[in-house]
């Protein structure tokens, strides 16, 4: 085990545990906030810190390392993840759920911490329903589609991020009267897009809840500009529903399509092009939504989730993810936060749709 916990005295004396924390899935603005508020704490209270290394394949393959307050030190306002990601699933892994069992155990683990979103934490709860693991989970991704929370940490900071492109993108939509067709990204459901909408003033949003037809939508720019406005933005998710587009084939350890595939901004700029006569741009702002530092409010929920996580820990209450609701954080079942996907709820939409047209 690496070096000797410095953080302050040791709160506690029940028996020293190894405590395992694993990062799953996209990385996201917070991971390291979140693995150092949970070192913090576990060192402080006298268990030892180890990283598992890129997500479940760390599990399945023998990943380890040992994190002491050298390591944990300096992460709040890294963006990535300082112990790895991958998009491993091991139940897809011949005998990898057997591995995950068995490294865990020679590596001495006594629990682990998952840091992850749907799938990550779905493989959790798995194995804690099937295996009685003693697992506990932190909602993470900018996606925001987790259950049983308000709020993912990393949503605000890809949120930030759309939110300054498009401001950045009107003023070259008014200088050129033209449509600005933005992509954000959030699978299969349309957070960044409305909200990042919604704060960037956007004349459009297209998301996969609310599938708005493109003879509506453009119907609605063509009103804008009857109205005197001879600029537009559009901002659209990458799963929205665009008539004619297929998915492409390819899916990953948990069937996912690769969305960003699809191109659904370029199809989207050409139909507006061709229906209504406008000239329109296209920007997908792909991965520099997820990539460097997090906002003062991720760091500050990562922070936050990190503690509770620990504290799930110290109080064996596995199974459980720690959650955000109204301003508490509070512990829900893995199995409740992975049960479903997080939609955007239509009184959400009628805030961005107050302003089309
Ligand atoms: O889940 C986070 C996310 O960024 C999604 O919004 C996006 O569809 C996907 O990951 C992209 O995945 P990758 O990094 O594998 O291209």
């Amino acid at each position: 085990m690496g070096s000797i916990p410095t953080f302050g005295t040791v709160q506690r004396t029940i028996a020293r545990v190894k405590v395992g924390v694993l990062t799953g899935g996209g990385d996201c603005p917070g991971l390291n906030a979140v693995i150092r508020a949970v070192g913090r704490r576990v060192m402080v209270r006298g268990h030892e810190f180890v990283g598992v290394l890129e997500g479940w394949k760390g599990l399945v393959e023998g990943l380890f390392e040992p994190l002491g307050a050298r390591e944990i030190s300096g992460l709040l306002p890294r963006g990535g993840t300082i112990i790895g990601t991958t998009r491993t699933n091991p139940y897809k892994i011949d005998g990898g759920i057997d591995r995950v069992l068995s490294n865990f155990e020679s590596a001495g683990l006594g629990a682990l911490v998952a840091i992850g979103g749907e799938d990550t934490l779905g493989v959790a709860a798995r194995l804690y329903a099937e295996r009685q693991f003693p697992v506990v989970g932190v909602p993470k991704t900018i996606d925001n589609d987790l259950s049983a929370t308000d709020y993912t940490f990393g949503f605000d900071t890809a949120v930030a991020i759309a939110t300054e492109a498009i401001d950045r993108l009107h003023t070259t939509a008014e200088s050129h009267n033209r449509v600005m067709v933005v992509e954000v990204m959030g699978r299969h459901t349309g957070w960044i897009a409305v909200m990042s909408g919604i704060a960037g003033g956007a004349d459009m949003i297209l998301i996969p809840e609310q599938p708005v037809p493109i003879e509506e939508a453009c119907a609605q720019l063509e009103h804008r500009h009857e109205r005197g406005k001879d600029f537009s933005i559009v901002v659209v998710s990458e799963g929205y529903e665009l008539e004619g587009l297929a998915d492409e084939n390819e899916v990953d350890q948990f069937g996912h399509v690769r969305l960003s595939q699809r191109g659904v901004g370029d199809a989207l700029a050409r139909e507006i092009e061709q229906r209504t006569g406008f000239e329109t741009r296209v920007t997908v702002l792909g991965h520099v939504q997820r990539g460097g530092t997090p906002t003062p409010r991720d760091r500050v929920l990562a922070t936050r989730y990190g503690l509770k996580a620990a504290d799930l820990v110290e109080e064996g209450k596995f199974g459980r993810m720690a959650a955000l609701r109204g301003d508490a954080i509070v512990d829900v079942s893995l199995e409740e936060a992975t049960a479903e996907l997080k939609t955007v709820p239509a009184d959400w939409y009628d805030v961005a749709r107050a302003f089309f047209g």
